[in-house]
């Protein structure tokens, strides 16, 4: 009789299970499918190593709906729960669109709400795979409150544990907050799109007509807007990704970067960087050399590679450990500082700063963007948000001055003066308060008007001025340069003086939070 029981018992729980798996049937399934997109299960199988995961709440449904719909769903269209990526713990919600279009609702909520409350206790990354039709609209009000509970966690675990989202199918309304409250937002090509007001929205309101992908696609967003950090042309590649990105990042923010040793020897030179930096000033070249060439293994993960490609954050390795790079990009816009760099920047620099990271700056910068444009679109509260991130960060910092450093923009890139730990500089840096050409015509201006040949002297005072201020020795001397490096040496120099600050300790202010200019 016993034996009759249990079985019994065991039964229902398989068929239960087997109930929650199934999600919205074949049917939807194959849907699913057919748009390119995997299931809410097959994407965390992807995510997650191996056997790894182990799900919450499988038997959780909602109370049902006032509008007659009383269809309960078992997991009530969301996966949610733990497993590894390379053997580290991280937290995972897969939203099902194939069960009421991945509609969030109380219960739907509940589940993601639980397992953002265990990653911040146990201290592990919390990643949302999102696929979902907003609100579910038969639970009304509640579905709001839901999408609040969900909102105020992810601003509590800001800064405490990584927070990533991807998004591999529609995320609309305001749905869109809780993954750009986030600290990394993944797209996929195609299949995934955001939007505060979807195309039937802004047809009626402004009669513009305007497909998904062009209003809220992977690329408005990898390109325009900002909104998304990365982009892939499909789910598995995605998040493959997401995989590579975690490899950077602490599972915490009272841990230290995670170290992983690709036999790339610290000492090693590169004599071709001692030519990097063409003779003539005016001329671009490619960052991307340098920062490729000091990294380990020359292995680099660019966020936002297609937003304000002026400037290029990403992680890479050095000796081992994870660091956060923010460079100029001379050849684009000549590395010029614009509205978008700096703020795409100085959120990347906080996110380090957050997680423990150390900062490098490789500097080669023009100044600010100037005209009308710039002026109008907030360059000054935006260029701030750089400055102030930059300030206020307490992890290891060190800058590498390449070639230009004018003006504003070179106390902005981690200079010395707002308390960046180690500012090297390589012989062709020119640091100066603007540019020879700018500051010859303003200091000379009279004498170049009244001369026979007003280009000639113009030639003669500028060559006479970066004799004098453009070039990084007056600032050695002055001690705002720690050292004059050969560029050959950069990467050993780097990696030396991450290891010297590793102890660094820095003093806080004692107060509530300070106030960025957002
Ligand atoms: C309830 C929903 C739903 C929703 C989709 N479904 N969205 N059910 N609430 N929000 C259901 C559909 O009824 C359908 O059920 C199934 O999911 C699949 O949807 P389809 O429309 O057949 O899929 P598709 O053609 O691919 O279109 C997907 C879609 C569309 C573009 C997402 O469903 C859509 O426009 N949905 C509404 C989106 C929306 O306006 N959401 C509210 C946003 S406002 P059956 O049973 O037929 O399979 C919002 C506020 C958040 O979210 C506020 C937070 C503060």
């Amino acid at each position: 009789m016993m034996d009759i029981q249990y079985n019994r018992t065991i039964k229902t729980l398989e068929r239960l299970r087997a109930e929650s798996t199934a999600a919205g049937g074949p049917e939807k399934i194959s849907r699913q499918h057919s748009q390119g997109k995997l299931t809410a299960r097959e994407r965390i199988d992807l995510l997650l190593d191996e056997g790894s995961f182990e799900e919450f709440d499988v038997l959780k449904t909602g109370r049902g709906s006032s509008l007659g719909d009383d269809r309960l769903y078992l997991g009530d269209g969301v996966i949610t729960g733990h497993g590894n990526i390379d053997g580290r713990e991280v937290f995972v919600f897969s939203q099902d669109f194939t069960v009421i279009g991945g509609s969030l609702g109380e219960a739907h909520s509940q589940k993601i709400c639980k397992v953002m409350d265990m990653a911040v206790k146990v201290g592990a990354p919390i990643i949302g795979l999102n696929d979902s039709g907003g609100a579910r609209i038969q639970e009304g009000v509640d579905a709001l409150a839901a999408y609040g509970e969900i909102f105020h966690r992810n601003v509590r675990a800001s800064g405490v544990v990584p927070q990533i989202s991807c998004i591999m199918g529609p995320c609309a309304g305001g749905a869109v907050y809780s993954p750009s409250i986030t600290d990394f937002v993944f797209m996929v090509q195609e299949s995934s799109c955001m939007f505060v007001t979807g195309p039937n929205v802004v047809k009626t309101v402004t009669h513009q007509d305007i497909t998904a992908e062009a209003l809220g696609g992977a690329g408005i967003h990898a390109r325009k807007s900002g909104v998304a950090h990365f982009t892939a042309p499909n789910d598995i590649l995605c998040l493959r990704e997401i995989r590579r990105l975690i490899s950077y990042l602490p599972s915490n923010n009272r841990q230290g970067p995670p170290i992983l040793d690709l036999r790339d020897p610290a000492d090693r030179i590169d004599p071709a960087l001692d030519y990097l930096v063409p003779d003539n000033p005016s001329q671009a070249y490619d960052m991307n050399v340098l920062i490729h060439s000091i990294l380990d293994g020359a292995e680099f993960m660019e966020v936002h590679p297609d937003f304000a490609r002026n400037i290029i954050c990403g992680f890479g390795r050095m000796g081992g450990q994870s660091v956060g790079l923010v460079a100029n990009q001379p050849a684009v816009l000549a590395g010029v500082l614009d509205t978008e760099a700096s703020f795409k920047a100085g959120r990347f620099v906080r996110f380090c700063d957050a997680f423990n990271i150390p900062l490098i700056a490789l500097v080669d910068v023009p100044g600010f963007m100037p005209g009308p444009d710039q002026e109008h679109g907030g360059i000054i509260r935006h260029g701030a948000k750089l400055l102030y991130a930059f300030t206020e960060a307490t992890v290891p910092r060190i800058s590498v001055i390449v070639r230009k450093a004018y003006g504003g923009a070179y106390l902005v890139m981690n200079s010395k003066h707002i308390h960046c730990d180690v500012n090297y500089a390589w012989p062709t840096a020119e640091i100066a308060v603007m540019g020879p050409k700018g500051a010859t015509e303003v200091i000379h201006r009279k004498e170049i008007q009244a001369a026979s040949d007003p280009k000639a002297v113009l030639n003669e005072k500028m060559d006479e001025y970066r004799r004098t201020f453009a070039n990084p020795f007056l600032a050695a001397q002055r001690g705002y340069i720690d050292d004059v490096i050969f560029p050959r040496d950069t990467r050993h120099r780097l990696i030396r003086t991450l290891q010297v600050l590793d102890g660094k300790t820095a003093d806080r202010p004692d107060r509530k939070h300070g106030n960025i200019p957002l």
